[in-house]
């Protein structure tokens, strides 16, 4: 028996709940401690309280983590991941999106051509969409049918009922592109090479978006219709892949997390779950997996990370 990781969890707000439930069941990690200077102690884990925290800096004065994740508002990202890389040897976890800008990004960077904190090794980002049961399905069906050849045209829309929480959601997540778009990228990388932005804008004060991409697929250049929005009440995610060649047509949910596919009028393969498992602890249970195994999933990567965001930012992609 291995002593368990040591996990300290920056940020207790809405996804920290889901950070705490998959980190719990897992024998193999204990929560050190917590930070965040608006909650006054720290959760219960295993029925006991952790100590708490009001400051990364307070925190590290007395521990000494394996793993640190941060779940905080996403502006926060890169000061809190710069500090805990310098003053620690541990890995670290970042929410994603990773950073809310391209400068951010540079100074991850210029830390990691530096060679001082091996920040290409240690650092992490949380592409939780990734690891979604019907993304994981949709990947392993393309694969079995290369006869369905590549793929020509995605369209997917990621609807979110934020409007309903008010202003401050900008101040967490920034915008429905910046949260919506890094997840979509995200999942769709299981499936195609993206290339470049081909164009698109925010819309309706930063509220929603659309923008289109080029992608490669087996050889063969397609693109990708990309919405997001936030004015709406309910949440509904779809991805709709299309493969012109062949006729089919793949349809992946994931608000039910559930697909299929289709040519014409014949039902070619389909994909339900048991229903038991709610959908965010269905995205984060393999990716912690993934993330404590001894062969992390690249797209969890700080170099996937850097090529979604330079994607997502309307930079040049570039190598990696
Ligand atoms: N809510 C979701 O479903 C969801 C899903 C996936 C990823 N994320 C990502 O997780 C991150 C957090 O989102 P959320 O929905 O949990 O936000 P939230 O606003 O509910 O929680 C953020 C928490 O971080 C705390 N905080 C702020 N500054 C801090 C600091 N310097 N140190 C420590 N704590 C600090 C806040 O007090 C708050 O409790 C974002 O990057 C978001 O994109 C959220």
């Amino acid at each position: 028996m291995t002593d368990p990781l040591r996990v300290g969890l920056l940020g207790l707000g809405h996804i920290a709940q889901t950070h705490l439930a998959v980190l719990a069941a897992r024998e193999d990690v204990t929560l050190d401690f917590t930070v965040d200077p608006h909650v006054p102690e720290g959760p219960s884990f295993r029925g006991e309280q952790a100590p708490h925290h009001r400051s990364l800096a307070d925190a590290l004065d007395k521990h000494d983590p394996d793993l640190m994740v941060i779940a905080t508002p996403v502006p926060t990202h890169v000061d809190l991941a710069a500090e805990a890389l310098t003053r620690t040897g541990a890995r670290v976890l970042v929410e994603k999106p990773i950073v809310h800008d391209l400068a951010a990004l540079d100074r991850l960077r210029a830390m990691d051509e530096d060679g001082v904190a091996a920040v290409g090794e240690r650092l992490c980002t949380a592409h939780h969409f990734a690891f979604s049961p019907e993304v994981r399905w949709a990947e392993e069906t393309i694969a079995r049918y290369p006869e369905w050849g590549p793929v020509t045209q995605i369209t997917s829309a990621f609807n979110d009922p934020f409007v309903l929480r008010g202003p401050e959601v900008f101040e967490t997540y920034v915008s429905s592109w910046m949260d919506g778009g890094v997840n979509q990228l995200s999942l769709l990388a299981r499936f195609v090479d993206f290339t470049e932005l081909l164009g698109g804008e925010e819309l309706d004060g930063r509220a929603s978006a659309w923008y289109t991409f080029a992608f490669d697929s087996r050889g063969h250049r397609g693109t990708a219709r990309l919405r997001t929005n936030w004015l709406t009440g309910a949440s509904s995610k779809e991805s709709v892949l299309v493969f012109a060649e062949s006729g089919v047509e793949l349809w992946i949910d994931h608000t039910a997390m559930t697909g299929f596919a289709a040519r014409g009028r014949e039902l070619l393969e389909r994909f339900g779950t048991d229903g038991r498992t709610p959908r965010i602890i269905a995205h984060y249970q393999p990716l912690y997996a993934s993330l404590l195994s001894d062969a992390p999933d690249p797209i969890l990567s700080f170099d996937t990370a850097a090529r979604i965001t330079r994607l997502h930012r309307g930079s040049a992609p570039g190598p990696g």
